[in-house]
């Protein structure tokens, strides 16, 4: 490990994230070969063979070696390979624990329609075409984190599930403000989505988001909806979203309905960032939108593009490689294009052959 040399961490987790990570791994070593990228790469012991060595998913060496990285590249986790591992010991190494320990406050979830696979999406095509949205989540807080949380039975013998949807004004202003900013970056449009007809933490949001607004971001063009009728403005007519703000429920729920508008679940990649610290340097993880598909886990037939695209925004938003990373979004886009139409209907069901995807990603790329 050199000082001044990139690190990156490699968590390919169960399932098909095994498979994918695999084939982001194959284009970021194209990157090292062809585009001078100077890296060293990690593969920390995590998830079920980690417990089974040591007992532990996430063991101290890996989550140091996590929090030295600039960036993450995280495949996908659980399954029935999870059945082993303690519930307790899978809240300590699970992925919520993961980004509560780095941080990882920031959740963002572009969402592009691409033209090759128009078709698979359940929308009609004049609905989907020239979709082009990010979903900025809040990651850490929320009903995700909130105390009070458990079951409890009552002295009448009922049960009782309790969570706690909680948010301070920090925890909005700093997610807030990354979505400003990326909206600045973008078309210049910023959506909030809340529950404040119902929910006090939505109502502080709300008033917290404004305050913002008017006193950093006016040239933002700011809009409020409620959660129920953003999740029916997704379906109605996507195009009018650029920018989304959402806290950690909301955002869950809305990034899987509007990962339908393209079609397929496979394609879509996420950053998961936290504050930069004095230096600069922030965590960062990287990891595609959809889990470990077991039930078709082993197959070599998992859409890889998710964690490709993946890697893209490692690049961006991890290694500081700009150019690179539009370079990768480039080659997919080229891809999906070059397929045969019987492939782009697979690759939107997830159909196609893993590493024919991602040999098709390096072929793009070598022009
Ligand atoms: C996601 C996933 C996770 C979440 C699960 C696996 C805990 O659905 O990243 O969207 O709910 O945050
Ligand atoms: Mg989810």
């Amino acid at each position: 490990m050199t000082a001044n040399r990139l690190q990156v961490a490699v968590l390919p987790g169960s399932g098909i994230g095994r498979e994918v990570t695999a084939e982001a791994e194959r284009v970021l070593a194209w990157f090292v070969r062809h585009r001078g990228l100077e890296v060293d790469v990690a593969h920390p012991a995590y998830g079920p063979e980690a417990y089974k060595a040591t007992g532990r998913m996430l063991p101290d060496a890996s989550l140091a070696t996590l929090k030295g990285a600039h960036a993450i590249l995280f495949g996908a986790a659980g399954g029935p390979e999870y059945d082993v591992i303690p519930a307790a010991e899978q809240r300590a190494g699970g992925l919520r624990f993961l980004r509560k320990e780095l941080d990882l406050f920031a959740n963002l979830r572009p969402v592009k329609a691409l033209e090759a696979t128009l078709d698979a999406s359940t929308l009609k095509p004049e609905v989907v075409r020239g979709v082009d949205m990010v979903i900025v989540r809040e990651l850490t807080s929320g009903i995700y984190f909130g105390e009070p949380r458990g079951i409890e039975t009552l002295a009448d013998g009922r049960r009782r599930g309790v969570n706690t949807q909680v948010y301070t004004s920090d925890e909005i202003i700093r997610v807030a403000r990354v979505a400003f900013e990326l909206a600045r970056s973008r078309s210049g449009r910023l959506c909030s989505v809340d529950k404040a007809n119902v929910l006090e933490s939505s109502v502080l949001w709300r008033e917290e988001v404004v305050k913002l607004h008017s006193a950093e971001y006016r040239d933002v063009e700011l809009s409020h909806q409620y959660v129920d009728n953003a999740a029916m403005q997704l379906v109605r007519n996507p195009r009018q979203f650029d920018v989304i703000l959402t806290d950690n429920i909301f955002g869950d729920i809305l990034s899987d309905c509007a990962a339908m508008i393209t079609g397929s679940l496979g394609m879509l990649p996420s950053a998961s960032l936290s504050a930069p610290d004095a230096l600069g340097r922030r965590h960062a993880l990287f990891e595609p939108v959809h889990g470990s598909a077991p039930d078709i886990a082993g197959q070599g037939i998992a859409n890889p593009l998710g964690a490709i695209l993946s890697l893209a925004m490692a690049l961006r938003h991890g290694l500081g490689r700009d150019d690179d990373a539009a370079l990768l979004e480039a080659a997919v886009g080229t891809a999906l294009g070059r397929c045969r139409t019987g492939d782009i209907a697979a690759v939107g069901q997830a159909r196609a052959s893993t590493a024919a995807m991602g040999q098709a990603v390096l072929d793009a790329l070598e022009g």
